[in-house]
Parts: C-alpha cells; sequence; structure tokens
C-alpha cells in the first residue's frame, strides 16, 4: 500500500515540491523515514507516531516506509511532519487518496495532534500554485500569509482530525480574524521632535529619497539615534510587489505569525554584538541574516565602531550586489538585501570630538581603524551631527515627517518616470548620470574632487547619483552645478580625514 502526499521544501526564498511517499509493508512493526532529511525530520517519527494515534487514528501495525522525494534534495525542519502522517492515514485507508492527490499539505505536528505555524507559507503558497494544485492546508497561523497567492485554496486549519476531515471532503473552516500589524514606530516618531540639525534632516531627506546610505558622525546625545530612527516615517510605502518580497522574507525567518501582508518598511537595528552571519546569513544560521530581513528597508547600525570588523567586512558584498549568497552544508541559496545603511557613531572615543576632544592621536586612530576604509566608501552622505544651538532648542523644529516624506515622495516620482522602477542608489549602471551630462563647471568641481584624491572610482560614480537625487529633490531634470556640490560636501568623511594628521 502506496501513498503520496504532495508538500514543498524551503530553498532559500521559493520552494520545491516534495513528494512524500509512504509505503506500508508486511513484517515488523518500524518506521524509516529517507531522503536527506534532518535531525528535525529524523525526529518526525515520534511526533508523527503521537499525533496519529492521540488524533484518534491507528498507527498501522506495519513496517512503514516513508520517502522524502527528491532525494538530492536536503529537507529540514518539521515541516514534513503534516504530509508524513497524512501519507500514513492514506495508505492505511483511514482517508481517501483522492483529495490528497490535488492538495498539498504542510506544516509541523504536536504530539497531541494539534498544527504548530512553520516559516516559509507564503513561498509554499507559490509552489502549490506554479504547480497547479488545487489547494493547499496550512496551521491556521500561517492562513493569512498563505491566502496572500491567489489560485489555489487555502484551508488553515487546527490539528490532524480537521486536515482528515478536508482530505475526506468536508468544507475547511473559516479563515480567523487577522492581527492587525501594530507598528507605530515609524509613524509616532516624528521629525518635529527634534531640534535644529537642518543639515542633518535634509541629509536624512535626500538618503531616503535616493535610497543612499547614510552615516551620522557626532558627539553624545545630539540626537544620532534619534534622527536614524526617523527614517522609515518619511520613507515612501512599499508597492505591492516589495510588500510580497518582504513578506516572504519575513515569513521564512519565522519571527511572527498570524500576519498576511506587511506592508511597512522593515526597519532592523541589530545590537552591535551581532556575528557576521546574524547580519548577512548563513553559518549556523539557517535562515536570512538582518540584510536580508531589511530587504527594501533600512538596516541601521547604532555604534557603527562598536561592531565587530568581520561583521562590517560581511556587509561589503551585500552593500554592493544588493544580494548575499549563503551556504548551507552543500546548497547555497541567494537572498535579495536591497536596503539603506544607516550607521550612527562618535567621532573618537571620548565622543566629543574636535575641538574638546582629550583622546590620543592613537585612541582615535584606533577608533577610525575600527570603521573599515572599504565600507565608508560605500557610504554616500557622511552627516556631523553637532550639539544643536541652545536656540534652536526653543525654536520651533526644521521641519515634520509629514513635510519631508512629501518632498521624499515628488523625488520618488521623478525617479520613477526615469527609471521604472526602483531609486538612484540602485538604478542600472546604463541609466545612471554621467560627467559628461554635466554642465562645465560641475565637471570642473567633480574633476577636482577627484583630482584632490577626496573621491574613490567608486565614489565619482556614486557621488553623481546623490547629486542625480539632489536634483530630483529640486525639481530639476539636470544635474545642476549646485547639486553636485552638494553631493561632493556631503560625500566627505571630513570628521575622520582630518584626523589622521594630527
Ligand atoms: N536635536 C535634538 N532635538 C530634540 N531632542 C534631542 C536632540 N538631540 C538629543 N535629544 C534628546 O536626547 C536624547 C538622546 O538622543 P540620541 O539618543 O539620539 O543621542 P545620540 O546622538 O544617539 O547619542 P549617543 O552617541 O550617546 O548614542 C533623545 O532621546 C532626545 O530626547
Ligand atoms: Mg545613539
Ligand atoms: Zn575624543
Amino acid at each position: 500500500m502506496l501513498a503520496r502526499l504532495t508538500t514543498f521544501a524551503i530553498d532559500g526564498l521559493a520552494s520545491r515540491r516534495v513528494t512524500v511517499e509512504v509505503d506500508l509493508r508486511a513484517g515488523l512493526p518500524g518506521f524509516t523515514i529517507v531522503g536527506r532529511g534532518d535531525a528535525a525530520v529524523r525526529e518526525s517519527r515520534e511526533r508523527v507516531h503521537s499525533a496519529v494515534r492521540n488524533s484518534g487514528f491507528e498507527f498501522p501495525n506495519r513496517r512503514v516506509t516513508v520517502n522524502l522525494a527528491p532525494a538530492y534534495l536536503p529537507k529540514s525542519g518539521p515541516g514534513y511532519d503534516l504530509a508524513t502522517a497524512c501519507g500514513l492515514l492514506v495508505a492505511s485507508g483511514q482517508v481517501p487518496s483522492d483529495l490528497a492527490d490535488r492538495w498539498a499539505v504542510f506544516g509541523e505536528l504536536s504530539l497531541g495532534g494539534q498544527l504548530r505555524p512553520c516559516g516559509g507559507a507564503l513561498a509554499v503558497a507559490e509552489g502549490a500554485r506554479r504547480h497547479g494544485l488545487d489547494g493547499l492546508i496550512v496551521p491556521r497561523e500561517c492562513v493569512h500569509e498563505a491566502g496572500l497567492v491567489d489560485g489555489v485554496a487555502v484551508a488553515g486549519v487546527d490539528d490532524l482530525a480537521g486536515v482528515a476531515a478536508i482530505l475526506r471532503g468536508e468544507e475547511p473552516p473559516e479563515a480567523p480574524e487577522q492581527h492587525v500589524d501594530a507598528e507605530p514606530d515609524a509613524l509616532a516618531e516624528d521629525l518635529r521632535d527634534v531640534r535644529g540639525h537642518e543639515g542633518p534632516i535634509r541629509a536624512l531627506t535626500i538618503a531616503a529619497a535616493g535610497g543612499h546610505n547614510l552615516l551620522l558622525v557626532g558627539p553624545p546625545g545630539t540626537g544620532k539615534t534619534m534622527l536614524a530612527r526617523r527614517l522609515g516615517g518619511i520613507l515612501p510605502p512599499l508597492t505591492q510587489d516589495e510588500a510580497l518580497d518582504v513578506t516572504r522574507i519575513h515569513g521564512l525567518a519565522a519571527v511572527r505569525h498570524g500576519y498576511g501582508l506587511i506592508t511597512t518598511r522593515p526597519f532592523r537595528a541589530p545590537h552591535h554584538t551581532i556575528s557576521s552571519s546574524g547580519l548577512v546569513g548563513g553559518g549556523m544560521h539557517p535562515g536570512p541574516g538582518e540584510a536580508s530581513l531589511a530587504h527594501h528597508g533600512v538596516l541601521f547600525l547604532d555604534e557603527l565602531s562598536e561592531f565587530s570588523r568581520p561583521a562590517l567586512e560581511a556587509l561589503r558584498q551585500p552593500l554592493e550586489d544588493r544580494h548575499v549568497t549563503i551556504v548551507r552544508g552543500q546548497r547555497s541559496a541567494v537572498l535579495p538585501t536591497r536596503f539603506m545603511l544607516v550607521g550612527a557613531t562618535n567621532p573618537c572615543p571620548c565622543g566629543r570630538g574636535e575641538p574638546a576632544c582629550d583622546c590620543t592621536t592613537a585612541d582615535r586612530n584606533r577608533h577610525r581603524r575600527r570603521l573599515s576604509g572599504p565600507l565608508l566608501d560605500r557610504i554616500d552622505l557622511h552627516v556631523r551631527v553637532e550639539r544643536p544651538e541652545e536656540a534652536a532648542l526653543t525654536a520651533p523644529p526644521v521641519t515634520t515627517s509629514e513635510a519631508a516624506r512629501e518632498l521624499v515622495l515628488q523625488a520618488r516620482e521623478r525617479q520613477a518616470a526615469r527609471l521604472g522602477s526602483g531609486c538612484n542608489a540602485d538604478m542600472p549602471p546604463a541609466l545612471a548620470p554621467r560627467a559628461s551630462e554635466l554642465p562645465a563647471d560641475a565637471r570642473e568641481a567633480l574633476r577636482d574632487a577627484y583630482a584632490r584624491g577626496s573621491l574613490s572610482a567608486r565614489g565619482h560614480s556614486r557621488v553623481l547619483r546623490v547629486a542625480r537625487t539632489i536634483a530630483d529633490l529640486a525639481g530639476s531634470d539636470e544635474i545642476g552645478t549646485r547639486h553636485l556640490l552638494e553631493a561632493i560636501a556631503l560625500r566627505q568623511p571630513a570628521d575622520f580625514a582630518d584626523e589622521e594628521g594630527t
């Protein structure tokens, strides 16, 4: 007696069809699972055995062999439990096979037979649609995520008995209420709380408008963290495709369940003790790292100089390529990392910076060395955040998040008209502005800056992109000299460069 159930393996961001074959033979009772499963898959035997019995079914008193095909694909995690249990029920004739042939099942079982949510429900539902299946049964908590996919019926179920009822032809239960995604951070923190800081707010706006990376440098307590946290509130909303990407990635990481589409831009602020694999994924980390969780959003590294050197180095590739290849076992997966990097740091160990600084040159050089040059070169906007003037503390705020967001949205509209999709920071090289398109004096200024040695070759092309964003903010089709000069000024890592000489 052989049964075949369809489920899916998560492979990178996508899912791959897995057929769970269950065979019952006469002989000594036993239960074997083959097909390159990891420890969680091997332990599946115990869960499935108890879940079947505790749900009022009979565990067949035969030799049970389960094969997860294709065998070359490594399987990990507990998501195969449900397919294995259903296969047993079909093979032993306790559940008919006709619906089980056309529906996929996905979920972890508890010993009592309850279904537990698993990461990757959206990717699994996309797989079910791709393979033309009629429907998909998932744990109830995953139904909103899986239900984002059109063209395939999704049933959210509480336990194995409920799954068996659907396979026997009963109507699936109604989907439960969706949890409301309450993420107040982005909107509750408004730029109107910030006193002074016209320059840094301007830089924040430029960064948001073009998707550029930003570094805030200044003494303690001047509002660096405060400014960075207000970036989310001035970014444009996610498009539908971006929201699906974000939901897929966060669904894989299984950080939370019970939500449908994630519609707020990710803002990830990992602690500085994070490891390089925690930051970019891979290694012992099975899921996406912070860099992928920040895809389409912001990766905020507060106290940048405190992050370990290997962690910061690991960010270089994803910052350049906008994706990261993580290797697990013999397989590799490509995860997207299209995030804006925002860093904040003190200028030196004492934090005061010039002229009050009392650090030694050696201290300052050590501090500087902790921030890798190649990383700094990938940051387009370097901004000094000084203590605001006393008058600024009582004056009205420079702007509000609403006003700044309006500017950002207009600049993004201009970019969309020109680029189709994406923003200036990641426009394809063919569309990127060229020095030859600049007015003569702007070309001269760029040549000067390059000759002075303050721009790398990367900086030379990136400064043009920032200038493009500044022109977009000004509503200008041409990049003017003013725009370019502002972009060059924003790129100077002056805070650190000065200190090497002293
Ligand atoms: N420009 C400002 N306008 C209004 N409040 C401010 C400003 N700067 C600092 N503050 C107040 O000081 C608090 C601390 O600021 P914040 O944490 O942003 O400092 P920081 O620059 O990140 O310091 P550190 O280098 O120590 O991390 C803020 O929560 C806010 O209440
Ligand atoms: Mg801070
Ligand atoms: Zn100092």
